[in-house]
């Protein structure tokens, strides 16, 4: 099975950076300006959300993405690398059937500039290219419209309704699963390469990855 490197990615405007120690209070800062954004479809988003959540968060992050178990990314501007824009993910949800699953979220005072179609494009070029999946999925909560809208700029096939598939401070919401297979992926290709733009790093390399 492919291993994903512990290392950046890029996309035209963003490093994608695995998390690292001290990511913890940036990440709390662009959290607690999200809350009522978030909190709309995100289980673990709400005002009682603490430091202790985020050092959670970080370290399990770390300890997952070591373990293959799961990526996640902070997404962090080229040039500016201490603040957190939001996260980005990739996992599998079946390793026998090459199957995987997208998530990501982006802070509040920064939506609406296509960070998440951006971000989201990269990581499934992550996910058919490096991780070899033979198809990756996304589940959107049904009244999601942005979120929609990344899936379908993305070209996901929209397959049908989860119901009751989240339990999100209290409500059960139904979710619209969206797929993209190997094959469409090779099709689209260059469509999902222009959403990324250039990959190419002119940043100088951060220390170390994990003890920073
Ligand atoms: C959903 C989310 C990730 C979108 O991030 P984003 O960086 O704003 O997305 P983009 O800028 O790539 O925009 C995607 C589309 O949504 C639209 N959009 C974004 N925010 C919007 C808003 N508040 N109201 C209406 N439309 C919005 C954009 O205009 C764009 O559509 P267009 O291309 O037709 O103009 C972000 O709003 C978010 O983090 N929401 C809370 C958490 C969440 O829902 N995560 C996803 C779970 S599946």
């Amino acid at each position: 099975m492919p291993e994903l490197s512990f290392e950046s990615r890029f996309t035209n405007r963003f490093e994608l950076r695995p998390f690292q120690k001290r990511d913890v209070e940036p990440l709390y800062e662009a959290v607690m300006v999200s809350i009522p954004e978030l909190s709309q479809f995100l289980p673990w988003a709400s005002r009682a959300y603490g430091r202790i959540d985020s050092t959670r968060f970080t370290r399990d992050s770390i300890r997952a993405f070591r373990e293959q178990r799961a990526f996640d990314f902070a997404i962090r501007h080229r040039d500016e690398p201490r603040r957190h824009i939001g996260n980005v993910s990739i996992w599998f949800v079946s390793r026998g059937f090459r199957s995987g699953e997208v998530g990501y979220w982006v802070r509040s005072d920064e939506s609406r500039t296509g960070i998440a179609t951006e971000v989201a494009a990269r990581m499934v070029q992550v996910g058919f290219e490096e991780l070899r999946m033979h198809r990756i999925i996304l589940r959107i909560a049904v009244g999601n419209h942005p979120s929609e809208r990344v899936a379908e700029k993305l070209g996901f096939t929209r397959e049908g309704i989860l119901r009751e598939e989240l339990e999100v401070h209290g409500k059960w919401l139904d979710h619209t699963a969206y797929s993209l297979l190997e094959h469409e992926y090779a099709a689209k290709k260059e469509a999902i390469q222009a959403l990324v733009g250039s990959t190419l790093s002119d940043l100088p390399r951060e220390d170390s990855p994990i003890d920073g």
